[in-house]
């Protein structure tokens, strides 16, 4: 089974050689196992350096963010244009961490229509910050997903990668509830095709929050998802290259 593994780095690590030593790491684990499409999401100033080096074709680069406006006076922003440039082919949108630092569904609509103008892949992440019995967080992702595809044309969908992160299960002691995950990604689709037509049934759908080496599998072959993205196991290199072999041998 083809599955596809985002290593989003966040602000890590502190230096060039501690990252190129990492990704030397994950360029061997994504090189031995071939189903797996290994998409590294390095800091923006590690990236280019990284990316330009490698000349294998196992594995992509994604930028961590980049802004919807094509340059301009936005210190501290980078564009889609130099994400592309960098060779990334790839980039996160609303991540819960950029999120949490202000971006809104309004930001994350522009974010993935510029991504696709530019020939970039969103992966654009949804996922409720709290749950509680009544299941509004089904609402929640709704509006995130409406907003996100808003501005999309039916044609190119399918071209967008949703990771499902619920911001409770991030960061935290364990991911979410495989089973859970499966109803989310029946949700998704569901939202999606309801509001924008059946390429919503073609939507590559992944998940994120507290994977590592010994639940990657179980979310795979039990949540209904593509893949994974990956926060603090992807910038252990023992763990990832785990993880990645797991995945690669179903
Ligand atoms: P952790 O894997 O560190 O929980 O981070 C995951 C994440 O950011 C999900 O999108």
């Amino acid at each position: 089974m083809k599955s596809i593994v985002v290593a989003n780095w966040k602000m890590n690590p502190a230096t060039f050689k501690e990252a190129r030593k990492l990704f030397e790491a994950t360029r061997k684990a994504a090189e031995s196992a071939k189903n797996v499409a290994v998409i590294v999401a390095p800091p923006a100033i590690f990236l280019r350096e990284l990316s330009v080096g490698y000349k294998g074709k196992r594995l992509s680069f994604a930028a961590q963010n980049a802004h919807y406006e094509a340059g301009g006076a936005f210190t501290g922003e980078i564009s889609m244009s130099e994400a592309r440039d960098a060779k990334c082919s790839s980039v996160i949108i609303g991540h819960a961490e950029r999120r949490g630092m202000g971006e809104e569904n309004d930001d994350t609509r522009r974010k993935v229509v510029a991504a696709l103008t530019i020939g970039l892949t969103p992966v654009l992440c949804v996922g409720e910050r709290t749950r509680s019995q009544s299941g509004e967080h089904f609402e929640f992702v709704r509006e995130q997903l409406v907003a996100g595809f808003a501005d999309v044309p039916p044609a190119k969908i399918p071209r967008v990668i949703i990771v499902y992160e619920p911001v409770w299960a991030i960061g935290a002691e364990r991911p979410m509830n495989a089973r859970d995950m499966h109803e989310m990604a029946i949700f998704i689709r569901k939202t999606v095709v309801d509001r924008y037509g059946q390429g919503g049934m073609n939507l590559k759908i992944l998940y994120g929050g507290s994977i590592d080496e010994s639940n990657a599998e179980d979310m795979i072959q039990n949540g209904d998802v593509n893949g994974l993205l990956v926060g603090r196991a992807s910038t252990d290199a023992e763990k990832f290259s785990a993880l990645v072999s797991a995945l690669g041998a179903l």
